[in-house]
């Protein structure tokens, strides 16, 4: 076996048999091994009782019938475990609020896939975090809207959230799963990084992830009320950097920084088509949680098309996949196998195409413009919410933002 085929158990017994799995030819299974996702995101649901201003989710919200069956998503986690996928993050919306999450958890541990709970935590109940547990759950990750209760309550539009989320925190560790904080960073709670980081420490978290808001769908659509300034972004930098030096072995800090003040783009995804897949709640396979936001793009259902073959061949997953869609600067960058031009989603944001280099990069010629755009907006007193619900999805979907213009 090559080198590169090594390293995912599940992977090696497709490659040694090289069986065709449905759909996909035995030597195209072979060929997709050496690159099987690590990660798959279940949205299981769009239903959340938190109206948070930046969610990830589309701003066109999925509807309670048009949601997948127990039986689908079973067979879902079936086939990622087949095809080599590693971990599966449970998602949403709220994860909880589907009835068969029990079942879900079951079917993902049986498909030997590592299993991650993303939850907002206010609708979980002890008993049934045991059950979710015996059944083979393996990590829990908790968002906390701010460390000052008042102001997290404000953010996510649910009273009493913070006593829930830390009540729930503490069972995850009495219960012995490990435990991610998440902490979505912005300018109405970035003085708050080091309370954070002094909470996840207090709660026995593993991992703490200071993750500052990235604008797409609903945050994108609020980033005059959320943009930090460059200043404070920069000063929340060094303090995660000062202190993941201090809590070397006691905690674990992840940061995402926002890269409208960064020189070069994040690798979005790690790469289109590299290592993750995204499933919606009505089964659209997706490369990444924003890119229903291209338009001229289609995607696949599981319903309709076996995963494996939905990652391989699909027209979607392909689009962007390598470095042949690219137009310059990217083209001939050195860095174009290192960021892949950076995010997709932004560039479609922001320039009206997708296959532009991502504005983030200083050397796209929108660049300047969206910094100067940014820094505009964080130097205003913030706008008002406009909260993630149907009522605003339905009237968010009708306006449209004018995109940036290049130099
Ligand atoms: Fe990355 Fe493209 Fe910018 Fe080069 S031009 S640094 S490949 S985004
Ligand atoms: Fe879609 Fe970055 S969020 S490629």
């Amino acid at each position: 076996m090559s080198e590169e085929l090594k390293g995912n158990g599940h992977c090696e017994t497709l490659v040694v048999d090289d069986e065709p799995t449905e759909g996909v030819s035995g030597s195209a299974t072979a060929a997709l091994c050496a690159r099987a996702p690590v990660g798959l995101l279940a949205e299981l649901t769009h239903r959340c009782p938190l109206q948070c201003a930046y969610c990830s989710n589309p701003i066109e919200l999925e509807r309670v019938n048009k949601e997948l069956s127990t039986e689908t998503w079973c067979s879902v986690m079936k086939q990622a475990g087949a095809m080599g996928i590693l971990q599966v993050h449970l998602s949403g919306g709220e994860p909880t609020a589907r009835k068969d999450l029990e079942q879900i958890v079951s079917a993902a541990s049986e498909a030997g896939l590592y299993s991650n709970l993303i939850t907002a935590a206010v609708t979980l109940n002890r008993p049934r975090l045991e059950d979710l547990a015996k059944r083979g759950l393996d990590h829990v990750q908790i968002s906390f809207q701010d460390v000052d209760a008042e102001n997290a309550e404000r953010i996510g539009a649910y009273p009493g959230a913070t006593q829930k989320k830390l009540d729930v925190a503490r069972w995850v560790t009495e219960l012995g799963l490990p435990l991610t904080i998440n902490a979505p960073i912005h300018r109405q709670n970035i003085h708050n990084v080091g309370r954070y980081i002094e909470l996840a420490v207090k709660l026995g978290a593993q991992r703490l992830e200071i993750a500052h808001v990235q604008y797409y769908g609903w945050a994108y659509l609020n980033r005059a009320a959320l943009i930090p300034t460059y200043d404070e972004t920069l000063k929340s930098i060094e303090l995660v950097e000062r202190e993941r030096e201090r809590l070397k072995g006691v905690l674990t800090i992840d940061m995402v920084v926002p890269d409208y003040y960064a020189k070069r783009p994040k690798p979005c995804m790690g790469g289109w088509g590299k290592g993750f897949m995204n499933i919606t709640p009505a089964g659209k396979v997706l490369p990444c949680h924003a890119a229903e936001t291209i338009k001229t793009l289609s995607f696949d259902n599981v319903q309709d098309r076996p995963l494996l073959d939905i990652w391989l061949n699909s027209e979607a997953f392909n689009a962007f996949r390598g470095t042949d869609w690219m137009k310059e600067p990217c083209r001939s960058c050195a860095f174009r196998e290192i960021d892949f031009g950076g995010c997709r989603c932004q560039a479609m944001a922001i320039t009206g195409d997708a296959r532009n280099t991502d504005p983030a990069c200083a050397l796209s010629p929108y660049h300047g413009e969206m910094v100067r755009l940014a820094r505009e907006e964080a130097s205003r007193p913030p706008a008002s919410f406009v909260y993630r619900n149907p009522r605003n999805a339905a009237e968010a979907t009708k306006a449209e933002r004018p995109l940036v213009p290049a130099e």
